[in-house]
């Protein structure tokens, strides 16, 4: 039977120790465990491996934040205390994305303060900033750009947005350049990169030719606001492409491991599979997969075999719990096998990526302790 056993053993210390590696991106579908593997792994980075580590977190659960001492008022790092750094000497840092504060921030760096309170009071700025498709994997990218640019850390580790679709993550800068080239935008802007006067009476000139009919189909205030946010985007207009690109560059440099989280279902692994030959096409370095939450019978005993040993305890008028211990041993090595199975479809697909298996744990990690267990597990499993 082929199972995720076959392909090469992810081995998580290496990369962790490897002074190499200053970035891991932890992505997968939605609620396989990524932002749990991240911080696992960045908490053994720090403790095991004495690196001063930083781990972004988007959408830690409030549980896992407040034991990280993680406050959503946060948009910087902040160290972790309490941890067993003694011996390593490492450091660990964790915080949290604020995807509003985060593009505040860049408004506030690439223009003056005039300017940026008129964006900020932009009902197109305040819709993109807090509710734009990408504007959160945008802003990831964004604040791993500037987490590696502080250079403060030997490791950042990068936990991914719960989008819909993992590929978000990669296609994040090129659908805000989408949107900023759009079309209507395109008309808006088209004046001023030709001509030399002011941003402001070109938009203005612009608008005289169609605005009238834009007018009809989106109203007047709506076209105001829009050309107020697209003329003050503009000035900015290069700085994100630019960066957008830099962070592209970074990502697919040797200093950077990608590491596919994903469940034992098959849309995970599906998801898995499409993630791993993107990255593949985008010439991003795929470290391996961490296969979470599989579970694992502790005794070697099929669940035909175990099934058979219930039936016959019965029929004997044996003790009725482990006739119970019997068929749940059963249960749970029918899904041992089927979670195999599952594995093997991404294996079959990408023989030399390797892989590691983490068991579910008995409850949700949601502190220090807990995130230790699943570094550790992670690494020996
Ligand atoms: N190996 C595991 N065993 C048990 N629970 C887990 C494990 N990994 C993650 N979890 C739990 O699953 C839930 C989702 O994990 P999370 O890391 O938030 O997923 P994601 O970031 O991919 O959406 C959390 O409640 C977390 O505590
Ligand atoms: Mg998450």
């Amino acid at each position: 039977m082929p199972s995720e056993d076959a392909a090469p053993r992810l081995d998580v210390d290496q990369i962790l120790a490897d002074p190499g590696v200053r970035i891991v991106v932890c992505c997968g579908a939605g609620g396989v465990g990524k932002t749990t593997t991240a911080a696992a792994l960045a908490l053994r980075a720090a403790e095991q491996h004495g690196r001063r580590t930083v781990v972004l977190t988007i959408d830690p659960a409030r549980r896992l934040a407040q034991s990280l001492g993680l406050t959503e008022l946060d948009n910087t790092p902040r160290q972790v205390k309490g941890i067993d750094v003694e011996a390593s000497g490492g450091e660990l840092h964790a915080m949290m994305l604020d995807m509003k504060r985060t593009f505040d921030d860049v408004v506030l760096q690439h223009t003056d303060p005039a300017k940026a309170a008129e964006i900020f009071a932009n009902p197109f700025y305040q819709a993109m900033s807090s509710t734009f498709a990408g504007t959160q994997e945008y802003m990831a990218m964004e604040k791993l750009g500037q987490l590696h640019a502080r250079g403060e850390w030997d490791l950042i580790v990068v936990d991914t947005p719960p989008s819909r679709s993992a590929l978000d993550f990669l296609d994040a800068p090129a659908r805000l350049s989408r949107f900023l080239d759009g079309r209507m935008l395109r008309l808006l802007l088209a004046p001023a990169r030709t001509g030399g006067r002011s941003m402001f009476t070109f938009v203005t000139a612009g608008f005289g030719m169609f605005s009238k009919v834009v007018q009809k189909v989106l109203g007047a205030q709506l076209l105001t606001d829009l050309s107020g946010f697209v003329a003050a985007l503009d000035s900015m207009f290069g700085g994100f492409r630019q960066r957008a690109e830099q962070t592209y560059r970074i990502l697919q440099a040797r200093e950077t491991a990608f590491l596919l989280v994903a469940a034992p279902e098959s849309d995970a692994v599906r998801e898995a599979a499409y993630f791993a030959g993107r990255l593949r096409e985008e010439r991003m370095p795929l470290a391996g997969l961490v296969l979470n939450r599989v579970h694992r019978p502790v005794v070697e005993l099929d669940a035909a075999a175990s099934l058979a040993a219930a039936e016959r305890l019965v029929e004997l008028g044996g003790h009725e719990v482990t006739v119970d211990v019997l068929r749940a041993h059963a249960a749970l090595a029918r899904q041992a096998v089927r979670e195999r199975q599952v594995a093997a479809r991404f294996t079959e697909a990408f023989p030399l990526v390797p892989a590691v298996s983490v068991t579910a744990q008995p409850a949700d990690v949601h502190d220090v302790d807990g995130l230790r267990t699943i570094g550790a597990a992670i690494s020996r499993p």
